[in-house]
């Protein structure tokens, strides 16, 4: 497996690849950052990866060191430094460094990290069978925590209910809110299918707004399919005709096990499979 690491463009083997103690994304999480995929080697949706990337610093104060193109540039540098067949890319831009202190204004100026690596598929079996959930109470970032849809390098909740989930057997947690409502995956959004509409919670539920969630909402209309963005509470999921996650990574992964029960029949559904081919033939387009 190669990985391969640019920071500040200077582009390095991954496992020699050094970050200061003092560099904030290091001590308080003081970062943004993306996660993108290739297909055939290329960035899938690398514009709208790093416009979300430029939202997510602007909505935290963090300068971005690179204009969109350049930082374009640097990528398709450390892509082609690694020769991996498919990669998984990391960009991640921190506050910088300084003197120990909360204050923002104590950082000199912004660490750019690229990370590529060789891409781990998940294993056909998982969307075979389907995969299992847990809802986990966590009352994800609200205005007052995270700024809501910054996509910051400050992971600790998600962390938290996806070790909970694991520890139950679980592929993914979902989080509810403080009212119990359904809010996100820790690494995906959450969709269900019901009387053959599509319904995901709003983004002012204080979600991510998924790159991979926006192309299925457009996929789905464009089949003629409705799409509802709405509250969901956990009956909405139990209850549905089927279930399902999309981030860049896992595409659309159908959802048969909630909290150790079996939903949608316990069988992946026919809306997620058509809205995966749709997808994948984007993919590939
Ligand atoms: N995470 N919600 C959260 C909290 C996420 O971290 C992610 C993705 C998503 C889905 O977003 P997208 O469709 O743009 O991948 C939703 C990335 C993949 C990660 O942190 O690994």
């Amino acid at each position: 497996m190669t990985t391969v690491v640019a920071i500040d463009g200077v582009v390095e083997p991954g496992e020699t690849a050094r970050i200061s103690v003092l560099d904030r994304g290091f001590l308080y999480g003081d970062s943004v950052y993306e996660v993108v995929r290739t297909y055939r080697g290329r960035p899938f949706l690398l514009a709208e990866h790093l416009a979300r990337l430029e939202r997510s610093a602007s909505l935290l104060g963090i300068p971005l060191p690179l204009a969109r193109e350049a930082q374009g540039e640097e990528i398709e540098r450390v892509l082609a430094a690694a020769q991996n067949a498919e990669s998984y890319l990391r960009v991640i831009i921190t506050r910088g460094n300084g003197p120990i202190g909360l204050d923002p204004a104590l950082a000199s100026s912004p660490t750019r990290v690229v990370i590529v690596t060789e891409l781990k598929s998940l294993p056909a079996e998982l969307y075979e069978r389907g995969a299992a959930i847990c809802l986990i109470p966590a009352g994800r970032s609200t205005a007052s925590t995270i700024p809501q849809g910054a996509k910051s390098g400050n992971y600790l909740v998600n962390i938290m209910a996806l070790g909970a989930a694991r520890r139950r057997g679980a592929h993914e947690a979902v989080m509810l809110d403080a009212a119990g409502l359904i809010t996100e995956g820790a690494s995906s959004n959450v969709f269900v299918v019901q009387g053959g509409a599509l319904h995901t919670p709003p983004l002012h539920a204080g979600i991510l707004e998924g790159i991979t969630r926006r192309k299925v909402i457009e996929l789905a209309r464009g089949a003629g399919i409705e799409v509802h963005e709405r509250a969901l509470a956990p009956a909405d999921l139990t209850g549905a005709d089927e279930v399902f996650l999309t981030s860049t990574l896992r595409e659309i992964l159908p959802v048969t096990v909630i909290d150790g029960a079996e939903v949608a029949g316990g069988r992946p559904g026919p809306v997620a499979l058509k809205l995966r081919e749709r997808y994948r033939a984007l993919t590939l387009a």
